[in-house]
């Protein structure tokens, strides 16, 4: 069954969250490519849903700070900080020049030390594998993405991954966290200590002390190398996996692509003092944007995540119901999903089923 109702939900609402149904402002950032399309259809079904939510959008163009650095608008820092909550599109990040990437430096900015992103089979959408259902728990501020970047010589670069014990047992005390609020069974910390012993092996130690306060929940470890191959071959053995940052965004990839790809996996960022953004896992889609192509599930979902979040459940459900009978008709499918559907036609068949 398709149940995005329990990712996240009671342990983030039980933890961070106010139940109160009344209007809510919601940071909203549209992003390049092809999110204005994709957040133009949110807006569209939420309000088709009657969610008590006043967006307040948002522009990331970057902008240099005084010693050249880029960064992002001080009009989104302030609307986050003001509404504590966010629904994200996808941001372009130049490729190996320019700018650094304004989705680190929003996770940066705002503490958003653990990314959540559930990856279930979808009812009715046929897939290589059926009954998927894990989430994935990513370390979201360290790690091989610290930014710490240098030349050593000419034609020696070095990159150095960042590992510390606050931030490992913060990730790994989310995670058994979730596991428990969210009755799931088993958390799997995922490593390369036997290659990287003093990163992984400081992150895995965190991850063994932590697993001592939850006996409720069982404690596993996989190597990264041993989990992608038992993933591949059945992926329905897993549950709950934290792992530092650049395995978790590879490993979230694959476990999208388990379940019928970028354009359906949402997630969220959780952060410190109450803040969290909530983002489509796909980036920009440059080859199908302006051609009302792109599918808005991923961040319809991620928008459903955030709306448990905020403890407006019931429309959670109706939205989300509406998605998967939509989905499960072809007729009604866009195209990354074998469809032949525009993202228009797509958006206004939820709708439909909203009214
Ligand atoms: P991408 O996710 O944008 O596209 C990969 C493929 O998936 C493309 O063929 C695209 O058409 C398809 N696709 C993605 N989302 C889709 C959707 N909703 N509906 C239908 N098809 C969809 O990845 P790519 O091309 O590597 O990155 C493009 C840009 O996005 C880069 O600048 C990258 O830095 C940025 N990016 C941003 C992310 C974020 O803001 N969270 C995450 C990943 C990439």
């Amino acid at each position: 069954m398709f149940a995005f109702r329990q990712q996240g939900a009671r342990f983030l609402r039980k933890r961070f969250l106010s139940t109160n149904t009344d209007f809510r402002r919601v940071t909203l950032i549209a992003g390049d490519g092809i999110g204005p399309e994709i957040s133009a259809a949110v807006r569209k079904i939420f309000a088709a849903a009657n969610v008590p939510i006043e967006w307040d959008p948002v522009d990331v163009t970057p902008v240099k700070t005084p010693d050249g650095k880029t960064t992002v608008p001080q009009a989104v820092l302030d609307s986050v900080h003001r509404n504590k909550i966010g629904l994200k599109g996808p941001l372009a990040t130049p490729i190996g020049k320019g700018h650094v990437s304004l989705n680190l430096t929003l996770r940066r900015v705002f503490n958003l030390y653990a990314n959540v992103r559930p990856c279930q089979s979808l009812k009715g959408l046929t897939t290589l594998y059926d009954d998927v259902n894990l989430v994935t728990i990513r370390e979201n501020t360290e790690g091989e993405y610290s930014g710490i970047e240098h030349a050593v010589v000419d034609g020696v670069v070095q990159s150095i991954k960042l590992i510390t014990r606050a931030a490992s047992l913060r990730v790994a005390e989310f995670a058994f966290e979730y596991a428990r609020a969210n009755d799931r069974r088993q958390v799997t910390a995922v490593h390369k200590a036997n290659i990287m012993r003093l990163s992984d092996g400081l992150f895995l130690q965190c991850c063994r002390e932590m697993s001592e306060k939850y006996s409720d929940v069982k404690y596993e470890e996989s190597l990264l190398d041993t989990l992608c191959l038992a993933m591949v071959q059945d992926p329905t053995q897993f549950d709950v996996l934290v792992m530092p940052n650049l395995y978790g965004d590879i490993l979230s990839d694959l476990c999208a692509g388990l379940v019928g790809g970028l354009g359906v996996t949402p997630s969220g960022n959780i952060g410190k003092d109450g803040v969290a953004i909530f983002e489509a896992v796909h980036g920009t889609a440059p080859d199908i944007a302006g051609r009302d192509m792109a599918n808005p599930t991923a961040l319809l979902l991620s928008g459903v995540m955030m709306l448990r979040h905020m403890g407006l459940t019931s429309q959670a459900r109706q939205i989300e119901k509406a998605t998967m009978e939509t989905i499960a008709n072809k007729e009604t499918r866009t195209k990354d999903l074998g469809g032949e559907a525009s993202c228009s036609q797509f958006t206004d068949s939820i709708c439909s089923k909203l009214a």
